[in-house]
């Protein structure tokens, strides 16, 4: 899937206290199929353009485009299916259904379009991201490393065209994260998603084919 952003802009009104520019005048181009990596100090605006591109908030003005429909024009039930069907997002703060045990929160996307529970893609996802045996527990019961890792396979069950990831190597240790790097990668040779990954991890760019930081909020491509 091709996105592109054009004057992206979101503003926080905040009533009497000062209004915040989270998004400032974005232009962004993500190729299909590529891997793009966005860095950029906290607070810079990261978290709100993945939201904007998740189509979980809308900007208070520009446009995006996916495969050059303009899905900031679209109605919220049509984003809602959007959402449901072809974007996989993995939270800042991962977002796990705390009465749903791990195996019903990775399958939910499943549920939610309608599909059937893919077993065997359950167990592979579960195996590469080591939860295998956490299958059957509650969300509480997870250390925050294995919450990430069920949010990641809830994100990628259905085969999103799109991934959107929100710092998903933040809590864990860095044998995990060499894992899910890997895990990345091994993703984007079996059918080649555009992913777009929010981090401060530098490990993370060794598989981005561009990596931009954000400044004055809009990213900045960096030459590596
Ligand atoms: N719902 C909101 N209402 C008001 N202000 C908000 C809201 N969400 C974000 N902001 C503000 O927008 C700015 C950008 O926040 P954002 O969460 O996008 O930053 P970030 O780059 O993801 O930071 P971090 O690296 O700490 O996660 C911040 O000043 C933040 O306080
Ligand atoms: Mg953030």
């Amino acid at each position: 899937m091709e996105i592109i952003c054009e004057n992206l802009t979101k503003i926080y009104r905040q009533g009497d206290r000062e209004d915040v520019t989270a998004v400032n005048d974005c232009a962004w181009h993500l190729p299909t199929g590529s891997i793009t990596v966005l860095l950029g100090v906290s607070g810079s605006g990261k978290s709100t353009l993945l939201r904007l591109l998740g189509l979980q908030e809308q900007p208070t003005s520009g446009r995006i485009l996916f495969d050059g429909e303009d899905v900031t024009a679209l109605d919220e039930s049509a984003r809602a299916r959007l959402r449901a069907h072809r974007i996989g997002f993995i939270h800042q703060n991962y977002r796990l259904i705390p009465m749903l045990s791990v195996e019903e929160n990775i399958l939910l996307p499943r549920r939610i379009i309608g599909q059937r529970c893919d077993e065997e893609e359950l167990k592979k996802l579960a195996a590469l991201l080591h939860i295998e045996n956490k299958l059957a527990n509650f969300p509480a019961s997870l250390s925050g490393g294995q919450q990430q890792r069920v949010a990641i396979a809830r994100a990628l069950i259905n085969h999103p065209p799109l991934i959107l990831a929100d710092e998903p190597t933040g809590n864990l240790d860095s044998g995990t994260k060499q894992d899910m790097i890997e895990l990345f990668s091994k993703v984007h040779q079996l059918y080649s998603p555009t992913v777009v990954i929010v981090t401060h991890d530098h490990a993370l760019t060794a598989i981005a084919d561009q990596v931009y930081q954000m400044e004055n909020g809009h990213p900045i491509l960096r030459t590596r």
